[in-house]
C-alpha cells in the first residue's frame, strides 16, 4: 500500500476521514507486506515553485500529523519525496509513454489548470506532467493499493495506462494499482465549516488536526447549517447541512449514551432535526464532543512528539533509506527491462565485444 500528501500546510479533519484515518486502521490490521506514506514535496513544488519554504515549513508539520493520528514508523515507511532521485529517473522514462493530448484530457489536470489561471501554454511543463510523476511515485515502489480521494482517481486511471503500456512494450515488471476510496460518502469529501465544496487554507474553512479544544469549539458554533432553518419549531433540512454531514463522517454509535442520550442513533436526530423542533446549537454541541473525543488523543501525542523534533526528523531520515532501497531495486528491474542495464548485464559485454571482433 502506498499514499501521499502535498506539505503545503498542517493536515485537516478532511484528510483525517478522507485517508489518513484508514491508514491507520489498515496499518494496524496488518492487511499489507508493506505500507509507503510519504510526503510528495517535489509535487508540491510544481505549483509552489517560488514558494519553497512554504514547502519547507510544512514537513515536520505534516509528519507530526502522520505520527499524531497513529502511523508508526515501525509499521509504515514515511518518506520525502524529493529525497529519492529514483524517482525523476522513473518519471523520465515514463515521459515517453504518455501524449499531451492525454495529460490535457486528465480531469484533474484540467480543472487545476483552470484553477490556477494558467492559459494554453503558459503553464509550467513540470505542473503539466505531475500525473507522470505521480505515476512513479506509485509504481517505483509496486503499489497495489492507493487509498485517496475521489478527486486522484484521474491519476490512478493515468498510472495504470502507464503501467499497460510499460509492460506491454517491455515485459511484466511493474503493478497496476487499485484505488481503494473511503468508504462512507461524508468522507469523499468532507466540505469546510462554511457549507463551501471542499476545505482549503485558503477558504479559511478547515478545521485543523492541531487545531486547540477552543478552536474547534468556536469552529464548530460557526459552522453554516440550513439557512432557511431560522427558528427551532422550523422543520431543518439534513442534506447539504455541514452539521450533519460531520456527523455521518465523525458519529459513532456509542457517542449517543455518552453526549446525547435523549437520542438512540443519528438516524433519530435526523429525524427530529427534519420535523422541526431540535435547535442548531443542540446539535453542534453534540458534534463538538464527537469531533473532541477524536482529536484529543491526536494532540495529545502531538505535543508529545513536538518536544523532540529531531527524533521526528530521525524517523523521516531512515524511513526514506527504506524507501530508497525499494525503489533501487525496481529500477534496476526497469533498466534490465528496458535494455540499460549496460553495466549489470554481463552478456551485454560478452555480445558487443564478440559483435566487434569479427
Ligand atoms: N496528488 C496527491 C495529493 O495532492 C499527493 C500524491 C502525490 C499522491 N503522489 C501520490 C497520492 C501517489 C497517492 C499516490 O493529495
Amino acid at each position: 500500500m502506498l499514499t501521499g500528501d502535498r506539505p503545503t500546510g498542517p493536515l485537516h479533519i478532511g484528510h483525517y476521514v478522507g485517508s489518513l484515518r484508514r491508514r491507520v486502521e489498515l496499518q494496524n490490521a496488518g492487511t499489507f507486506d508493506r505500507i509507503f506514506i510519504f510526503e510528495a514535496d517535489a509535487q508540491a513544488l510544481t505549483d509552489n515553485v517560488d514558494n519553497p519554504d512554504k514547502v519547507r515549513q510544512n514537513v515536520i508539520e505534516v509528519a507530526l500529523d502522520y505520527l499524531s493520528v497513529g502511523l508508526d514508523p515501525d509499521k509504515s515507511t514515511l518518506f520525502i519525496q524529493s529525497q529519492i532521485p529514483e524517482l525523476c529517473e522513473l518519471s523520465f522514462y515514463f515521459m515517453n509513454m504518455v501524449t499531451v493530448s492525454r495529460l490535457q484530457r486528465n480531469p484533474t489536470v484540467k480543472t487545476e489548470i483552470q484553477m490556477r489561471g494558467f492559459s494554453g501554454e503558459s503553464i509550467p511543463v513540470g505542473f503539466f506532467t505531475y500525473p507522470i510523476s505521480q505515476a512513479a511515485d506509485i509504481t517505483l515502489f509496486k503499489a497495489t493499493t492507493v487509498p485517496v480521494g475521489e478527486d486522484q482517481e484521474p491519476m490512478l486511471e493515468q498510472c495504470r495506462e502507464i503501467v499497460r503500456r510499460f509492460n506491454n512494450i517491455y515485459g511484466p515488471t511493474l503493478v497496476e494499482p487499485d484505488i481503494l476510496l473511503p468508504d462512507n460518502a461524508a468522507c469523499l469529501r468532507l466540505p469546510g465549516t462554511d457549507g463551501k465544496a471542499k476545505m482549503s487554507k485558503s477558504l479559511g474553512n478547515c478545521i485543523y488536526l492541531k487545531d486547540s479544544a477552543d478552536e474547534v469549539e468556536k469552529k464548530v458554533k460557526s459552522m453554516f447549517t440550513d439557512p432557511d432553518h431560522l427558528r427551532i419549531n422550523d422543520p431543518g433540512k439534513v442534506e447539504g447541512n455541514t452539521v450533519f454531514t460531520y456527523l455521518d463522517a465523525f458519529c459513532r454509535p456509542e457517542h449517543f449514551p455518552r453526549y446525547l442520550p435523549d437520542y438512540p442513533n443519528l438516524d433519530e436526530l435526523k429525524a427530529h432535526y427534519r420535523r422541526g423542533g431540535l435547535g442548531d446549537m443542540k446539535v453542534k454541541k453534540f458534534l463538538a464532543a464527537v469531533l473532541q473525543e477524536t482529536l484529543e488523543p491526536i494532540r495529545i501525542r502531538r505535543a508529545e512528539l513536538e518536544k523532540d523534533i529531531p527524533a521526528v526528523i530521525e524517523i523521516l531520515r531512515r524511513g526514506t533509506e527504506v524507501a530508497r532501497e525499494a525503489g533501487a531495486q525496481t529500477m534496476s528491474e526497469v533498466r534490465r527491462a528496458m535494455r540499460i542495464d549496460y553495466f549489470e548485464d554481463q552478456t551485454f559485454t560478452a555480445e558487443q565485444a564478440a559483435k566487434f571482433q569479427q
